[in-house]
């Protein structure tokens, strides 16, 4: 167990998230900053509100670079509404865009894009399991393509992009739900970035959109209000409603990053974090990491037994000494621990401990 009797939290999303910003959270639950209004019963059109939403974007943009010509959004629906809002708003009536497909996040994002237009997935892993994602020489982006998309981080296949992908050209478009502001992404190379928030950024409810210029200026006559971005720009994010509980947390995680060194900070601890877990998995037979070296996951380390049959008593076991959420999603099986800006090291280290028991005596 951790401290205040939590257990070492390894789940995918929604995160574990850093204890102080728990605990800070619970406080301001009655009493928002001495407004008088409790955290969850402020009105978003009030200057307490306006205050949190300021203060949440312009950290955003400090930690991770964002231009000054940069559209930064707060909105609902998660990355899943993104697969295909981003097509809707980038891509011309019968236009084409091309998708690198890495996983099954990515594979959903182009299933939505071809409800617009002609969508073609460049380079596709499934046939071999989702073990990797491409080089630059391994595609190439179609001539009338006017974007290229791809999944920076594969949550459930624990791959990573460790390169800026080759884009021929074209803007890039970024699914960064599950290494945003906790890996190495150049902003300004990029003119579509949108992630949900419940792994690195805060709770589940919110999703950051950036949009470089040439993204707000693609407009589109006649897209429904709600899904046209140039709604949810010229009203600030507050068109609707927003998610005020979660923009609030978001703005507590984002400060936090900062106290503990910025982004600079948060990958060096994913680094070490995840370091720590490969070199156990590299270390004998009796582990079989799913990834290719090469594309490993700082974020979700990812892999199997020798011998499958002990995944389960893995699991059983590791929830009797106080780890949770280390169980595989259902399309890869084995085992994955999550290792996002929350997890703190120790809760690394006893999972190492763990390991180490665990294949002394079972292996
Ligand atoms: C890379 C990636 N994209 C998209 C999603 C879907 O996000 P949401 O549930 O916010 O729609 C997830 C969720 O785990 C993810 O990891």
């Amino acid at each position: 167990m951790g401290p205040s009797g939590r257990i070492h939290n390894f789940g995918a999303g929604p995160a574990v998230l850093p204890l102080e910003v728990v605990e800070e959270v619970a406080e301001t639950l009655p009493n928002l900053g001495g407004s008088g209004f409790g955290l969850m019963e402020v009105s978003h059109r009030s200057q307490t509100f306006q205050d949190v939403i300021d203060s949440a974007m312009s950290r955003l943009r400090g930690l991770i670079a964002i231009p000054d010509d940069y559209e930064v959004l707060f909105l609902q629906g998660g990355a899943s509404t993104q697969f295909y809002m981003s097509a809707l708003n980038l891509m011309s009536e019968g236009g084409m865009a091309d998708y690198l497909v890495t996983g099954i996040w990515s594979k959903k994002a182009l299933v939505e894009a071809n409800r617009i237009g002609d969508a073609s997935g460049v380079w596709d892993d499934s046939g071999s399991g989702f073990r990797s994602v491409p080089s630059d020489g391994d595609y190439s982006v179609r001539d009338g393509a006017e974007y290229l998309h791809y999944t920076s981080n594969n949550t459930l296949f624990g791959t990573q992009f460790h390169h800026l992908p080759e884009s021929g050209g074209k803007p890039r478009v970024v699914d960064a739900s599950s290494d945003i502001c906790g890996a190495n992404i150049d902003v300004s190379e990029h003119d579509l970035i949108y992630a949900g928030a419940q792994k690195n950024l805060g709770p589940s409810g919110v999703t950051v959109v950036i949009l470089s210029p040439w993204a707000s200026s693609r407009r589109k006559e006649g897209l429904p209000t709600m899904l046209d971005y140039q709604t949810h720009i010229s009203k600030g994010s507050m068109f609707n409603t927003p998610n005020t509980f979660g923009i609030f947390v978001l703005d507590r995680v984002l400060a936090w990053v900062e106290r503990n060194g910025g982004l600079e900070g948060a990958i060096g601890r994913n680094s070490e974090k995840s370091g720590v877990l490969y070199d156990i998995l590299d270390s004998s037979d009796f582990w079989r990491p799913h990834a290719d070296p090469g594309c490993r996951s700082m974020m979700n380390v990812t892999w199997r037994l020798a011998d499958e049959s002990l995944e389960q008593v893995f699991l059983e076991e590791a929830g009797d000494s106080g780890m949770g959420g280390l169980k595989g999603h259902r399309s890869v099986g084995g085992i994955r621990a999550s290792l996002y800006n929350g997890c703190p090291i120790e809760s690394v280290e006893a999972l190492a401990s763990f390991m180490t028991d665990f294949e002394s005596r079972h292996g």
